[in-house]
This record gives C-alpha cells, sequence and structure tokens, in this order.
C-alpha cells in the first residue's frame, strides 16, 4: 500500500472518456449487444500500438457511451475510482462532441445528467467535480465552433472551462482560434494541449492564439529554454501526465521525463493521469513514481496541490472548500 494513497490529491486533467474502466465499457457493450473484443488485451486491460491507435480505441470504446443516463454512470465509476486514490478535486474534459455531436439542446441534457451524477457523489463525500469542454481538435475547426457555443450556453458553476484535445498536429492554431474567442467571451477559463505530439512552435502557437492560463502537458517547451522561461514568467500552468507521456513514447523513462526540470526553471507544473487505464496509472502511481524518479515527498506534493489549486477554475466557495481540504488557507 503506497504511502501516497491518502494524500488529498487535486486533479486538473483527467478526460472522462478516457478515464473509463474496461470493465464499465464492456459491460455497456454487452448490454447493447456491441463487439468490442478487439480493443482489449488478454488482461482486459485497453490495447493500442501508438497516440493515433490510442485515440482510435479510445472513439471506439466511447461508441457505447450513447445517452445522459450512460454519461450519468460513467461520471459515478470515475468518480469512485478517483476517490479511492486519494482524489478530492477533479476537473474533468467532457466532449460535446461524443455527447450529442455539438447539438446544445443534446449537449444540455448529457451535461445535466453528469452534473447531477457529480452532486451526488459529493454529497456522500466523493471528489467534487467541475468540468472542462473540450473540443477535439482532428475533428476539425467547424465541429471545434459547434463544441465552443455548446460550451458558451451552459458555462456556470459546474462547466467551468474550454479546451482542446485530440492530435496537435491538426491543423493551425489559428483555425481554432474562433473557438477559443467564443469560449473566452463567455467567461470560461481556458486551456489547451499543446507540447505534447509537436515541439515548442506548437507551444509558442498556442499561448499566442488561445491564450490560455494552463497548457495540457506544454512538457515539450523544455527543447527551447528561451520558451521555457516565457512559461515561467507569463505563470502558465503545465497540466503533467508523465505516466501517459511515458506510455505513449513520449519519453523512455520516468527518469528521462522533463518535469523536475521544468519545475527546478520555475515553470507551475501540477500532475495528472489523463486517460489512467490506458496507461495503466492513478493518481497514487504518479506520485509513487515522482518519489521514485525525482525524490518528491510532502514538500513537492504539497506544491502541486497548491499550483493546481489556484490554476483551478472552481468557482470561489468550491476553491474555499477544497482549501479547508488541503489545508491551505486563500
Ligand atoms: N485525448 C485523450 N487523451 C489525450 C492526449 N493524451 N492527448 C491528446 N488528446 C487526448
Ligand atoms: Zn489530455
Amino acid at each position: 500500500m503506497s504511502e501516497w494513497r491518502a494524500f488529498p490529491k487535486l486533479e486538473l486533467h483527467l478526460h472522462l472518456e478516457g478515464a473509463a474502466p474496461p470493465a464499465f465499457i464492456r459491460g455497456l457493450a454487452s448490454e447493447k449487444r456491441v463487439d468490442l473484443s478487439g480493443l482489449f488485451d488478454e488482461a482486459g486491460h485497453y490495447a493500442f500500438r501508438d497516440f493515433r491507435d490510442f485515440l482510435r480505441v479510445y472513439e471506439a470504446a466511447t461508441s457505447v457511451l450513447r445517452n445522459p443516463r450512460d454519461y450519468a454512470r460513467l461520471t459515478r465509476a470515475v468518480l469512485e475510482t478517483s476517490a479511492a486514490e486519494g482524489v478530492v478535486y477533479t476537473e474533468a474534459f467532457l466532449s460535446p462532441d461524443f455527447c450529442g455531436g455539438g447539438d446544445v439542446v443534446a449537449w444540455r441534457d448529457y451535461l445535466a445528467a453528469m452534473q447531477e451524477e457529480a452532486a451526488a457523489v459529493a454529497a456522500q463525500g466523493g471528489p467534487e467535480m467541475v468540468a472542462i469542454v473540450t473540443a477535439v481538435r482532428h475533428l476539425g475547426p467547424d465541429k471545434s465552433r459547434k463544441v465552443a457555443r455548446c460550451a458558451a450556453e451552459t458555462a456556470g458553476d459546474f462547466l467551468r472551462g474550454f479546451g482542446i484535445a485530440g492530435d496537435e498536429r491538426a491543423g493551425a492554431a489559428t483555425d481554432f482560434a474562433w473557438a477559443f474567442d467564443c469560449a473566452r467571451e463567455a467567461g470560461l477559463g481556458l486551456t489547451a494541449h499543446a507540447g505534447e505530439w509537436a515541439g515548442p512552435e506548437s507551444v509558442r502557437a498556442a499561448l499566442d492564439v488561445f491564450r490560455p492560463s494552463r497548457l495540457g502537458h506544454g512538457v515539450r517547451a523544455i527543447e527551447d529554454l528561451a520558451l521555457v522561461d516565457r512559461l515561467a514568467e507569463q505563470g502558465i500552468v503545465l497540466e503533467v501526465s508523465p505516466g501517459s507521456n511515458v506510455a505513449l513514447g513520449l519519453y523512455p523513462s520516468w527518469a528521462a521525463h522533463p518535469i523536475a526540470q521544468l519545475a527546478e526553471r520555475g515553470v507551475k507544473v501540477t500532475v495528472s493521469t489523463d486517460d489512467p487505464p490506458f496507461f495503466h496509472t492513478t493518481m497514487t502511481r504518479e506520485f509513487d513514481a515522482l518519489a521514485k524518479a525525482f525524490g518528491w515527498g510532502a514538500e513537492e506534493f504539497a506544491t502541486l496541490n497548491r499550483t493546481a489549486l489556484e490554476a483551478s477554475f472552481a468557482p470561489p466557495a468550491l476553491r474555499q472548500r477544497i482549501a479547508k481540504i488541503i489545508g491551505e488557507t486563500q
């Protein structure tokens, strides 16, 4: 049993579908008589070869989530799994592309179902959750505009942010500028996946065009120290998922991951799991691996929590509740 399991943890970067336990997806598939056997290995884990194949398996698994009730059940399954790892606060990425195909009326029903279930889990002592709508970059700019409209129409105490995920190499940042402008005008917090599958130029474009306060991953900024210094000076917070990066082959080992170097050079970093069952990780395993690779302990983990709380998109009352739980004063 890890000494870090009970440590209260904040997670800012978790794709709801990507956090679906394989057994949950298989259960839905059998209820709906859909054959998903090719998506799993012999041990029942998700099976994929590389990032593009990961996206294919992710989208195929998601295809059995067909209505708001399925998403409510997914929300509970994910939050209960996180609770067992000491997670007290989660910012979950939700994709209107998979929840009603970008139609605002349908999206409202999906969002309401997830919000209601998240509130029920929190009332039972589970983690608090807020939502970030994500456009899927490889689905193109037209869909990103629809998804941004869904986000803008439903912004509130539960839906707090907007971002972009998917294949970072698809299209130019400017193709997605309208979506970010729409979300910014609606008062949503902004984050963008960049510096994962493309290098410093992609990070610069994301900063210049999307003007986010946070970046998903952002780790390949390390390839250009002037950019690292810009991240530090602007106080851009990185949602780092080292276990995801190592599992997808971005770095050959935990020891080779740049998270400690980025932090040492003054960049604000947080730690998340991204898509935990796909990458055989949990928040506890991330903490264990950071302790082993870089000698991080209670002090560094408290700093991660403080940074995550500051960077979170939580409304003020919720932020104060989480601050109390982690013993920080605001
Ligand atoms: N969607 C789910 N996980 C992702 C990742 N690691 N990168 C980009 N898009 C994603
Ligand atoms: Zn991600």
